[in-house]
């Protein structure tokens, strides 16, 4: 399915614009053909500059990390990548956990069912290590968690060596302690004794970690 489309196709087979293309964002739409719905993560309308070296990198990283995850319920399912610079992903039907909070409190199976994802998604050598970021988890109308946004993820495999190693250990507890800081807004009476016990004794280079991150955006904010 959407084998042989390109980008110049994607107007033709646009639904809707989930969210229009900014200055560090690549442009998001839902296409459909053949009655088959899919999301569009699109980086070709971005400026040369960043759809060139961003954008092409970010899409290869999230490209291998839905190959990766292939299969998994939970996850997307990732069609193809367009000439390196556009990923089409299996429209996921429900809202992000963003949108849901303002009007909803989620209950405690979802977050029972959130954490057995990611420990699947972990024993499959991955770590999402974004998953603070409330808009990249989804409740689908099925009641079910996914996750998307695979482009921050990092394998266990590029961790293999000493030290990074370490460091990906905390990479694997962050993510649990992502699910957890969202639950203290929603049910913080089912967070167990040592869910909240990691969270926290977050450590310093949790901290470390955001800040280089905070930086390189801001960094591409201003030359993109
Ligand atoms: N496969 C999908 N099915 C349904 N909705 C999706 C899908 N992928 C993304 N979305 C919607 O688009 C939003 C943004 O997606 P994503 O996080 O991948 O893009 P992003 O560029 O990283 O955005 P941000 O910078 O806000 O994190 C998600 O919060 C979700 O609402
Ligand atoms: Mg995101």
């Amino acid at each position: 399915m959407f084998a042989s489309i390109k980008i110049s196709d994607i107007p033709r087979y646009r639904r809707k614009v989930l969210r229009e293309p900014s200055s560090t964002r690549p442009a998001l739409y839902v296409i459909q053909k053949n009655e088959v719905r899919a999301v569009v993560k699109d980086f070709s309308p971005n400026r040369s500059l960043y759809r060139n070296i961003v954008g092409r990198f970010l899409v290869w990283r999230e490209s291998k990390a839905y190959k990766r995850l292939a299969g998994l319920q939970g996850v997307p399912r990732f069609f193809r990548s367009i000439d390196g610079i556009a990923l089409i992903l299996e429209e996921i039907p429900g809202n992000n956990i963003e949108e849901v909070e303002k009007k909803e409190i989620l209950p405690k199976e979802f977050f029972e069912e959130l954490r057995r994802l990611v420990e699947r998604i972990h024993k499959r050598g991955l770590a999402h290590c974004d998953m603070k970021r409330a808009p990249n988890i989804l409740l689908g109308h099925n009641g079910k968690p996914y996750i998307v946004d695979w482009s921050a993820s990092i394998s266990k495999t590029e961790c293999r060596l000493f030290p990074l190693n370490l460091l990906y250990r905390r990479f694997l507890l962050d993510d649990f302690n992502a699910i957890t800081k969202i639950q203290l807004r929603h049910c913080p009476e089912n967070v167990t004794p040592e869910d909240k016990s990691h969270y926290d004794h977050r450590s310093r280079s949790e901290k470390l970690i955001r800040s280089i991150r905070n930086k390189a955006r801001a960094l591409l904010q201003k030359i993109a």
